[in-house]
Order: C-alpha cells, then sequence, then structure tokens
C-alpha cells in the first residue's frame, strides 16, 4: 500500500516529526511506501478560498500523494488543546476526494501527559472528510517525548514502553487500511 504522513509542525526537530518518522520506519518495515510531506521541510503558504497559491509546488505534491495514498497518518503537536495552525492549514487544502474511505491513524505529541483534546479534534476533521479513523491513535507527552529522539534502534535491541504502543497502533491501522481498500 501507500501509506501518506503528514507531519503537522514547522518546529526544528519537533518531537512530532520525529514520532511520524518512527512509524514511517515501521511502515516501510511492513513493506508498504511511504509518502512523507514534513511541513518544516516544505512549507505551505496561507490557504485562501480564492485559489491564491494553490499551484504553489508544495501544495500540488501533498495533494497529489494523498490522492495516491491507500491510508494517510497524520501527526501534530498540541496547541492550546488542539492541532497546530500549519496542520489546519495544509488539511484545509485536502478534501473528501484525498481522505473518502481511507483509514486515518492520529497521532499527537503533547507537553502535558497525553494530548486527547488535539487528537479528539483531529478524528472530528478526519470524519468531516469521510475518512476513516482508525480505533487506535498515539498520544506521546511529557517526559516520554525524549524517547522518540532514540528511534528504533535501541527500541530493537531492547525495547521501550512507548515504541511498543507506537508499534502497535501501527500495525492494526495498516490492517484497517488493507481491509477498507478491500472493500473499495
Ligand atoms: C502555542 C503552543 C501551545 C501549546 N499548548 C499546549 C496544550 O494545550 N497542551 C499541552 O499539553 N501542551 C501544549 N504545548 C506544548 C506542546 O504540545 C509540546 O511542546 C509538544 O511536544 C510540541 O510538539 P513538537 O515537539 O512536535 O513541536 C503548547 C506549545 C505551544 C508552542
Amino acid at each position: 500500500m501507500n501509506i501518506a504522513i503528514l507531519t503537522g509542525s514547522n518546529r526544528h526537530a519537533a518531537t512530532s516529526t520525529q514520532l511520524a518518522a518512527i512509524v514511517g520506519q515501521l511502515i516501510t518495515q511492513k513493506g508498504h511506501t511511504v509518502m512523507l510531506h514534513d511541513l518544516f521541510e516544505h512549507p505551505l503558504p496561507f490557504y485562501s478560498p480564492d485559489g491564491i497559491d494553490h499551484d504553489h509546488a508544495a501544495v500540488q505534491q501533498l495533494q497529489q500523494s494523498m490522492l495516491k495514498a491507500d491510508g494517510i497518518v497524520l501527526a501534530t503537536p498540541e496547541y492550546h488543546g488542539s492541532v497546530s495552525g500549519v496542520l489546519k492549514n495544509a488539511l484545509d487544502y485536502l478534501g473528501q476526494d484525498h481522505f473518502r474511505g481511507k483509514a486515518v491513524l492520529s497521532m499527537c505529541s503533547s507537553g502535558g501527559a497525553v494530548g486527547t483534546s488535539s487528537l479528539l479534534q483531529l478524528q472530528a476533521i478526519v470524519r468531516n472528510l469521510h475518512g476513516v479513523n482508525a480505533p487506535e491513535w498515539v498520544s506521546v507527552g511529557g517526559a516520554q517525548r525524549n524517547e522518540l529522539a532514540h528511534g528504533l534502534t535501541e527500541y530493537e535491541n531492547g525495547g521501550q514502553p512507548i515504541i511498543d504502543r507506537i508499534h502497535r497502533a501501527t500495525i492494526s491501522f495498516l490492517a484497517l487500511a488493507a481491509s477498507v481498500r478491500a472493500n473499495e
């Protein structure tokens, strides 16, 4: 399958982007193709309903990846109990054509222990785009965020509970993506 990952931070070394990279590695290890759109590396102009900048190269690239995707992963930092502005801006360039009937895994990095507020809001956006919310989500918060910098290598050499959870959510998301794709 083709899996698109959209990272919702424009901060250098963002932990939500580290989380997305780990999930991308796991998905690749399972034999799937990952298309990663990093909003730090490829920032988007402000969305305008008048169509200004809709031909911007990064906008076109994002839209094409999302159209091609069989499943989608969204990662956000928790900002004021919600998703980041740059992620919402990116999602405004997308519509039901990009999401309809596709499995979507929502993930969050928060300063507090859990970021369920942003995850609930992200799942509401996915529902409005007619995507299929994965039953599991990933929330990494507080000191757990430090473990993400170690990536997968250390996990494979001994295990970290947080990466174990990320692994289980990823497997469950891939199973859902394969299942809804088969029913198209
Ligand atoms: C503008 C702003 C708002 C934030 N609001 C919250 C919040 O409501 N709840 C929370 O737990 N953390 C909040 N934080 C902390 C971030 O969620 C936390 O630092 C997160 O790990 C950032 O993700 P990143 O490493 O991907 O940038 C906020 C940070 C910023 C910059």
